[in-house]
């Protein structure tokens, strides 16, 4: 597979490409599909149409991974947090945990085993995959995890989450440990199951100031890591802490592959990282709007990347409104543009 050849850092014939939310709303493949399982958690429990979404991209636009249809919330909704997706507010936990006392009504062996619907999903998507195309499992970074938990919603400053950080810094660490248990075992699943990756979102990153990023989230990303290396050493593990490209020097750690956001020059990135891990990335979303923005960025990218390991991505998700033709048009270019 040549997705994961370049996550070890092997020769490929071109550099692989793939898009972080490439299942969803911006093919109207997927809206038929959606609207056949009714609300978007109930796709992600339907284990033949999360399989089918899962494929969707692989077939529309050639892209040389699929990766699994779900989302990093379902852990907490299987340790018994109720999860509902309100339209137009996104992901809402109604009773948000604040305290000992509600984390420990949270269950971590529940959620790994009702979690059976995703591993369903992974096995219908490995038996209809093409050999040469890798499937990637993926788990939110237990940070970004624990500030839904926490805050309820999403956030624009994180107050309640930091508060807990700087006020009573146990009980955020004790979240995020039971959190990181819970992901411990739902990666080491996936990839029983049948992944060939599995990459780690840390959308919410650059919440946290350097000493506190490093804290309360990269310590716990890297057990999950060491905990997956430990027992399958050679499937990759692909990290993506988002915004934090002035923390870069201090990155280290027994991951393959990371992740560059959109915001962090990818030259920079090299400079930093390339000499031990590949770097994934980094394509301004924004510039699928248009095809000559998508071709001198594609451009740029891999001028800056040429002879280093490197899998093109964008520099955060797909969104919605995005016209299918110009995300074709993006796989391809990259895929001619960089054969060797
Ligand atoms: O990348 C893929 O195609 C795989 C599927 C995937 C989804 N969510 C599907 C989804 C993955 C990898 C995620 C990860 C995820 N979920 C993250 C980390 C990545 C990132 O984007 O930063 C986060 C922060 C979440 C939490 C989440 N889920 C939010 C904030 C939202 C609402 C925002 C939005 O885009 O509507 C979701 C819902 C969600 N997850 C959708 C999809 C396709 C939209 C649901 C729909 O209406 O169909």
């Amino acid at each position: 597979m040549i997705f994961v050849d370049a996550c070890l850092g092997k020769p490929t014939p071109y550099t692989p490409v793939w898009m972080m939310r490439q299942a969803g709303r911006y093919l109207p493949e997927y809206m038929t599909v959606r609207k056949e399982a009714g609300d978007f958690l109930s796709l992600c429990k339907d284990y033949k149409k999360a399989a089918e979404v899962t494929l969707q991209p692989v077939d529309i636009l050639g892209v040389d991974a699929a990766i699994l249809f779900s989302d990093i919330l379902v852990v907490p909704l299987e340790m018994g947090m109720s999860l509902r997706f309100a339209a137009g507010e996104g992901p809402v936990f109604d009773e948000p945990i604040r305290n000992l006392e509600e984390l420990n009504a949270l269950d971590v062996d529940k959620a790994v085993k009702n979690l059976s619907y995703v591993y369903d999903t992974i096995g219908l998507v490995r038996q209809e995959l093409a050999n040469d195309k890798a499937l990637i499992g993926f788990c939110g970074a237990p940070w970004t995890i624990a500030t839904y938990m926490i805050e309820g919603k999403g956030s624009k400053n994180y107050a309640i989450s930091k508060r807990i950080a700087y006020e009573n810094p146990a009980l955020l660490h004790a979240v995020l440990d039971k959190v990181t248990s819970a992901l411990i075992g739902y990666t080491k699943a996936q990839i029983k199951a049948g992944v060939n990756a599995i990459q780690i979102f840390d959308s919410w990153a650059a919440a946290l100031e350097m000493s506190a990023f490093f804290e309360f989230s990269f310590s716990y990303i890297l057990k999950i890591v060491d905990a997956i290396k430990a027992e399958y050493p050679e499937v990759p593990v692909i990290v993506f802490p988002k915004g934090i490209s002035g923390y870069l020097s201090q990155i280290d750690g027994n991951f393959d592959v990371f992740g560059v956001d959109w915001s962090t020059p990818m030259g920079l990135a090299r400079a930093a990282l390339s000499d031990r891990y590949t770097l994934q990335g980094n394509l301004e979303p924004c510039r699928l709007y248009s095809k000559d923005a998508i071709k001198s960025g594609v451009d740029e990218i891999l001028a800056v990347m040429r002879g280093v390991p490197h899998i093109f991505n964008l520099g955060h998700g797909i969104l919605p409104d995005i016209p299918v033709e110009n995300a074709k048009y993006l796989i391809k270019y990259v895929q001619e543009a960089s054969a060797r």
